[in-house]
C-alpha cells in the first residue's frame, strides 16, 4: 500500500492501520518527517522534495507497483499515484488538499485495470473497531499540538504552512 501526504492526520492513521493489517507500507512525505513516518510503521518512506516517489516505488517493487494507493493530496500527486498503482490495483481518494482537478490518462486505467474509488468517514461498526485498537494501544493518535480555541488562527497558520505532523487539537 502507498500512503501519500503521510505527515497528515488522516494519512498517519492510515499508515498505522495498514501496518496493523499486515500490509507492506510505502509512504511519501517531506524531509523533516521521513523518520517520524517510519516510526508510525511505514517500511519505505520517500522524501518528496528529493525524489520522484512514483519512479522510486516502481523500481523498489520490481516494476510491480502497489495494490492500494490512499491519496488526499490531489492534484500534486495524482500523476504519480496512477504510475504507482499495480495492475488490478485500487486508488482510494479521500481529499484534494492541493486542488480538486486532476487529469486522467484513460489508457492507464484500462491497461492496468485499475479501480478508482472515493471514501468518506466510516460506518459506526468500523469506527468502533478502530477505536478498539486505539484504546488497546495498538494505534497511536498523532497529535501535533494542543492549542486553546482562542488560538485557532495560529492553528490554521500552522496548517497552511505545512508545519504540522498529525492533528492540531483546539481545546475550550
Ligand atoms: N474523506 C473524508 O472523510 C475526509 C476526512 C478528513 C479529511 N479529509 C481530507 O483529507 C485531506 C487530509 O486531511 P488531514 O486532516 O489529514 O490534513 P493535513 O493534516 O493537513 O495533511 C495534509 C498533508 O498533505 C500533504 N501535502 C500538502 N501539500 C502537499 C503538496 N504540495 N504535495 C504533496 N503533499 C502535500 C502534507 O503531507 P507531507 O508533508 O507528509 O507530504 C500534509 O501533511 C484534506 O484534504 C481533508 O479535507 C477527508
Amino acid at each position: 500500500m502507498l500512503v501519500t501526504g503521510a505527515a497528515g492526520g488522516v494519512a498517519g492513521a492510515a499508515v498505522q492501520i495498514a501496518r496493523h493489517l499486515g500490509a507492506r507500507v510505502y509512504a511519501v512525505t517531506t524531509t523533516e518527517n521521513v523518520a517520524r513516518v517510519r516510526v508510525l510503521g511505514a517500511d519505505v518512506v520517500y522524501d518528496r522534495s528529493q525524489v520522484d516517489f512514483a519512479q522510486e516505488l516502481w523500481r523498489d517493487t520490481g516494476k510491480r507497483g502497489v495494490d492500494v494507493v490512499l491519496d488526499s493530496v490531489g492534484s500534486a500527486t495524482w500523476a504519480g499515484v496512477l504510475r504507482a498503482v499495480a495492475r488490478l490495483g485500487r486508488v482510494v481518494v479521500y481529499g484534494a488538499t492541493t486542488g480538486p482537478q486532476a487529469q486522467l490518462d484513460l489508457r492507464a486505467l484500462f491497461w492496468k485495470q485499475v479501480a478508482i474509488m472515493g471514501t468518506t468517514m466510516a460506518t459506526q461498526a468500523e469506527f468502533e473497531a478502530v477505536m478498539g485498537l486505539v484504546f488497546g494501544g495498538e494505534l497511536q493518535p498523532v497529535v501535533d499540538t494542543v492549542l486553546p480555541l482562542a488560538e485557532a488562527r495560529a492553528a490554521h497558520e500552522r496548517l497552511e504552512a505545512g508545519a504540522q505532523f498529525g492533528k492540531i487539537v483546539l481545546r475550550p
